[in-house]
């Protein structure tokens, strides 16, 4: 009775959001296909299964894949791709009685076949339109080979730089999230689904994924209502407000309750508070993992639990297809809630035109047109030069155009696959990859550049120091390469121990002491720990894993090409036991205000609070300055707003871009708000000597909070403004009053 209740309340909120955003025409024509259904054929539109690329646990080989393909059992397939193969999946769903296309799903989280920079990386240009056009151009690709929907992006916040997963996501700040979730989504979508240059986003994972306990992969979550409201959600209903066709929930628990068996976020917030007319996919074996989980006894059980709480297509666990059929026949399932997962995702087939014709994306000519378009290079060199963020430069970097002779040292300065970073479309082609020793050559006009190993970037095996000595020896300047491998952070890579793997440290140190210039480029796939590296070398260039034009742009960022602009998505920790460290933090009842006392202070005896690089950090070979404050008036009300202004300056002597920061601090409210919350922010490009008035309007919106009744609220009161180049660094400030 208890499960009858809540699914019949679950439905009435369901359908009154679905029915708004629909094109009546084509609900007509999914309607009338669902008439025609029989019940299996409609659970079989719930089923998903996955290609040979396999991308999860595979639980049980799936022998009879083609023939229930044939038989009207399977909706979607993921990890199938390329003209060739779609096609060939796609002719054996239309010998099925009703002959209803399938979709085709994948992994498309930076780039297809132009690979870019992970997510984490590009959210460090902290420029929207490039993440939209990224996107797009991902999108063109996939879609150019038979691809319909991609599983990205992913809009997780993660504050854990254990947790792998942290470089598909915008890092740590919910602004900038929220921001690169409505870029991410227009870029897949383009100007309307149903475009051959576009594909179905997948906002994921909902939710609160993130925040796995102790950064370690797939664990449970537990959060207040409040942080989750606050911090997680608003990417996710930043995704819903840009159309984002489909959610993906996620593995672990939220206070108790699986995500995907969580009525709670998919069907009273998502179909039914924000209106979401697309359908939720489970993530991979999810249904079924919610018997490991201790939260239903079997795969029939975790069915009815997950069809009850909202998820409609079931990812690889197949047990839609093993128990919904018996939940509906004994009356455990009411036959609505069947009814509307279907249409959800008929709805999607129809929207997608492959009811008109399921080849549409299947065009060999367009494929291979798509394929070779240069121009999806040029973008990518463009973002892989913008994610780059410069940590340190004790006046060593640019490299002076008199540099005769550059080394470059380490694992990672020849590598090809590393590059691409993880969750790429396999096989990469690691021919169209640029690495750092060769964008060196491309860039330095008349330099010689000289290469070695050293050592691999996770063993013990000093051998190649020697070598890596002797080449630095001969060197004007030795530019160390070092970092993660590709496969070092991603699904399933959390890490306990996050600072520079294997001997490259040792190495970096040897060196030194040679008494060389010394440049580390580090390349990972999330913050590192680095006190060492950044001790020692006289720069540090934050490379993350920059795609296929990794190369080139690292060496245009070396030689002085392209002045680096990025800032920080995440903060860099000093050590593994800062984390979880955000700069928006609480105050607490004892605040540290001298770190030289911090006698029953909250502070760490061992360790300041300062993190290593803050987020927002990054320089510049220029420098800018922050002065002339202005506030339009010192209080306002009701849809009122204040603009404050200043002028930015470049003091330096090259032209380069800033990213100007306003955060916010609400100073007494009725649940603690943080010291600072990033709350706009603009950047521009100025000229050597060249100042810019920047406003920025802050209106009720901005100051804007959940209460305690998670309501969105602004309270009257003194709201400080504090205004710079990143959180740590914030010289403009005053106070604005809300009345
Ligand atoms: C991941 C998802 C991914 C899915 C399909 C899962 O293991 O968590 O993000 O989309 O696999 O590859």
């Amino acid at each position: 009775m208890k499960w009858i209740g809540s699914l019949l309340c679950g439905m009435a909120v369901a359908t009154a959001g679905y029915a708004q955003s629909y094109d009546p025409v084509l609900l007509k024509k999914t309607n009338a296909l669902l008439a025609k259904m029989t019940l299996e054929e409609k659970i079989g539109q719930l089923n998903q299964y996955s290609g040979k690329d396999v991308t999860g646990p595979v639980n049980a080989q799936n022998k009879t894949q083609k023939e229930d393909i044939r038989n009207g059992l399977v909706g979607s397939m993921l990890n199938v791709k390329g003209v060739k193969d779609t096609r060939e999946i796609q002719e054996l769903a239309l010998q099925s009685r009703l002959k209803i296309p399938l979709l085709f799903s994948l992994d498309v989280i930076h780039g297809y076949k132009t690979v870019f920079p992970i997510p984490l990386a590009e959210t460090a240009s902290w420029d929207t339109e490039l993440m939209e056009q990224s996107a797009h151009i991902a999108a063109k690709e996939a879609a150019a080979s038979g691809i319909h929907w991609t599983f990205a992006p992913m809009v997780d916040i993660a504050k854990d730089p254990r947790w792998g997963r942290v470089m598909e996501g915008a890092g740590e700040d919910t602004y900038l999230g929220v921001l690169a979730a409505k870029a991410r989504v227009k870029g897949f979508q383009g100007a309307k689904l149903g475009g051959t240059d576009a594909v179905m986003a997948c906002a994921k994972h909902f939710a609160a994924y993130g925040a796995a306990i102790a950064g370690r992969d797939y664990n449970a979550v537990d959060m207040s209502l409040h942080q989750l409201w606050q911090d997680y959600l608003p990417p996710f209903k930043a995704a819903v407000d840009a159309g984002a066709a489909t959610f993906m929930n996620s593995f672990n628990t939220l206070n108790g309750i699986p995500a995907t068996g969580n009525k709670y976020l998919q069907r009273d917030i998502l179909k039914g508070q924000w209106k979401f007319s697309g359908f939720v996919v489970s993530d991979w074996g999810s249904i079924g993992e919610m018997v490991n989980h201790g939260f239903a006894n079997n795969d029939t059980i975790a069915a009815l639990k997950a069809i009850t709480a909202g998820s409609d297509m079931d990812m690889e666990s197949k047990a839609y297809l093993a128990g919904l059929a018996s939940l509906v026949k004994n009356g455990k399932v009411n036959i609505a809630l069947v009814d509307d997962a279907v249409r959800r995702i008929l709805y999607k087939k129809f929207e997608l035109g492959l009811f008109d014709d399921p080849f549409r994306f299947c065009n060999e000519a367009r494929e291979q047109q798509v394929m070779n378009d240069a121009s999806h290079v040029a973008i990518a060199l463009k973002a892989a030069e913008r994610s780059i963020v410069l940590l340190k430069n004790n006046q060593v970097l640019p490299l002076s155009s008199g540099t005769k002779t550059i080394a470059v040292i380490g694992p990672l300065a020849q590598s090809r696959r590393d590059m691409a970073g993880s969750w790429t479309v396999n096989p990469v082609d690691t021919n169209l990859i640029v690495t750092l020793y060769q964008g060196l050559k491309n860039n330095a006009a008349g330099a010689t550049v000289l290469t070695a190993n050293g050592c691999v970037v996770n063993g013990g095996d000093k051998n190649g120091f020697e070598e890596a000595l002797s080449v630095a020896a001969k060197a004007d300047v030795v530019v160390m390469a070092i970092g993660e491998t590709w496969d070092m952070s991603g699904e399933a890579k959390s890490r306990s121990d996050i600072r520079m793997p294997g001997l490259q440290q040792q190495l970096l140190a040897a060196v030194k002491a040679t008494g060389k210039p010394l440049v580390a480029v580090v390349m990972a796939g999330r913050p590192l720990v680095m006190d060492t590296v950044v001790a020692q070398a006289d720069a540090v260039v934050y490379a993350w894993w920059l795609g296929n034009e990794a190369g080139n742009a690292i060496a245009n960022v070396l030689l002085g090409k392209y002045n680096p602009s990025g800032k920080l998505p995440m903060t860099f920790p000093r050590n593994v036991g800062q984390i979880p460290v955000t700069y928006k933090q609480q105050n607490t009842g004892r605040p540290v205000t001298n770190e030289n006392n911090v006698v029953y202070r909250s502070a760490y005896i061992d360790v300041t609070n300062r993190p290593a690089f803050a987020f927002g950090y990054g320089l510049s070979y220029t420098t800018f300055s922050y002065s002339g404050l202005q506030v339009s008036k010192p209080a306002f009300s009701g849809n009122d707003s204040v603009v404050v202004s200043f002028t930015l300056t470049n003091t330096g002597k090259y032209a380069g871009e800033e990213v100007a920061q306003l955060y916010i601090r609400d100073k007494v409210s009725d649940i603690v708000r943080p010291v600072k919350e990033l709350t706009g922010f603009k950047k521009l490009m100025l000229q050597p000597g060249a100042q810019q008035t920047i406003r920025f309007t802050i209106n009720k919106e901005k100051l804007a909070y959940y209460n305690s009744d998670l309501k969105k609220i602004t309270e009257a009161g003194d709201f400080e403004v504090m205004i710079g180049g990143s959180s740590d660094n914030t010289p403009l400030k005053t106070t604005i009053r809300f009345q």
